[in-house]
């Protein structure tokens, strides 16, 4: 230390002397305050509530039916402004189904824009054997009342990060942040050129098509290129998405990142090839990727618990349930199949809403879902979302937030 030649000006020397006094003049501070408690309204607290409420009631106000999907327009019961997103996030939904109460998260297909006016819109698309989407496509109506999370998540555009040129690659109903951000730049809220890969099975099969074609039309900074993997028509790339593929869109050999969602299949078949393409981690984004069905066939699963039943022991706060849990679902779906209220918004290891203490026994975690922080691994805290049981277990989780 003494080797160390610090000059120190007078105003350091003032900032030194009173951060040195700084425990002294908070206390000063605080004996000086009224007793009684301060109340009133602050304007901060009020905007902090708006952009991140608790929980949203919104109510369906218009239902789209376009072929096995429907796009559910929601407004926020009160009438006003609905908090503002980045294009690309999702809500969570929050349904009672059965004697259950379960969460999905959707990506909002909505521009940011319509937030300002009270609405959000989600797309739901039938999901045969699935458990919610079948169950919201045939039982939600207009006028209908549905608790939702705010806006979140992290697949969207950040230019400090990604490129002006964004090469999207989607699949399926995974087509919905893609438009969320379509519109965004065609609105000028977005400033980046997106050239969109969609892949579809056939020409009728295409989710958007009036929409993304109408944007391509007036939006020179976005263009969509429909791939149809079954089907060979004039107008249409035919197969799959592939490095080549991705390759003969990059416009002029400029830097581009490349988003990705679709289903799983999709990412299995896309990341080798995205590979392929040398580019460095940060300019590839991928949406969550949901929990895997198949966990038995994921690197390091222990196969001899596979077909399994373990018992779980539950506690959240003073209650304590035991319930049957398989070792082929993630240990959230057995808390709710016995009706347990367990908080949760992405399912899929991401927003950390459902980090809960391992307190005895052990789990399987898909590396893709790994998101914990080290201190959380380290402290057995899980995200029962996407755990899988390989032994009993003894679980503390928290109480429901919304
Ligand atoms: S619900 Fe998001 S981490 Fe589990």
């Amino acid at each position: 230390m003494s080797d160390l030649n610090v000059k120190v000006g007078l105003i350091g020397k003032l900032d030194m002397l009173k951060f040195k006094n700084m425990s002294k003049t908070r206390e000063k501070a605080i004996q000086a305050a009224p007793a009684s408690e301060i109340s009133g309204v602050f304007p901060v607290n009020e905007n902090a509530k708006a952009l991140h409420p608790d929980f949203l009631e919104l109510t369906v106000d218009n239902i789209i039916v376009r072929n096995d999907a429907k796009t559910f327009v929601l407004k926020n019961k009160s009438g006003t402004p609905l908090p503002y997103f980045r294009a690309g996030q999702y809500i969570s939904l929050k349904l009672p189904l059965d004697d259950s109460l379960v969460t999905r998260s959707y990506s909002l297909c909505s521009s940011p824009k319509d937030a300002l006016k009270g609405r959000y819109a989600i797309t739901v698309r039938a999901n045969p054997g699935g458990y919610v989407a079948d169950r919201l496509l045939s039982d939600m109506k207009v006028g209908d009342t549905v608790i939702t999370s705010a806006p979140q998540g992290f697949f969207y555009y950040e230019d400090l990060r990604d490129e002006k040129q964004v090469i999207g690659l989607a699949g399926g109903s995974g087509i919905t942040p893609f438009l969320s951000m379509a519109r965004a730049i065609c609105d000028g809220i977005e400033d980046f050129e997106l050239t969109l890969l969609y892949g579809s099975r056939t020409e009728e099969d295409i989710l958007f098509r009036g929409e993304l074609d109408e944007i391509a039309r007036v939006c020179p900074k976005f263009k969509v290129i429909h791939v149809l993997s079954d089907e060979e028509k004039t107008g249409f790339e035919h197969g799959f998405i592939t490095a080549e593929l991705i390759q003969k869109y990059v416009s002029g050999g400029r830097p581009y990142s490349v988003f990705l969602c679709g289903p799983e299949a999709m990412y299995k078949f896309l990341e080798p090839e995205i590979k392929k393409l040398g580019l460095p981690e940060r300019r590839f984004r991928r949406k969550l990727i949901d929990v895997t069905k198949t966990p038995w066939e994921c690197a390091g699963y222990p196969q001899e618990a596979k077909g399994k039943q373990f018992s779980v022991t539950v506690r959240q706060g003073p209650q304590e349930w035991h319930i049957i849990a398989s070792s082929d679902e993630p240990v959230l779906v057995a808390l709710e199949r016995a009706g347990i209220k367990a908080p949760s918004r992405c399912r899929a290891g991401e927003c950390g809403w459902c980090r809960s203490r391992l307190l005895e026994g052990s789990v399987f975690i898909p590396q893709e879902n790994e998101m914990r922080r080290w201190a959380d691994v380290h402290y057995a805290y899980i995200h029962p979302c996407c755990s899988f049981p390989t032994s009993d277990l003894i679980i503390d989780i928290p109480g429901e937030f919304y």
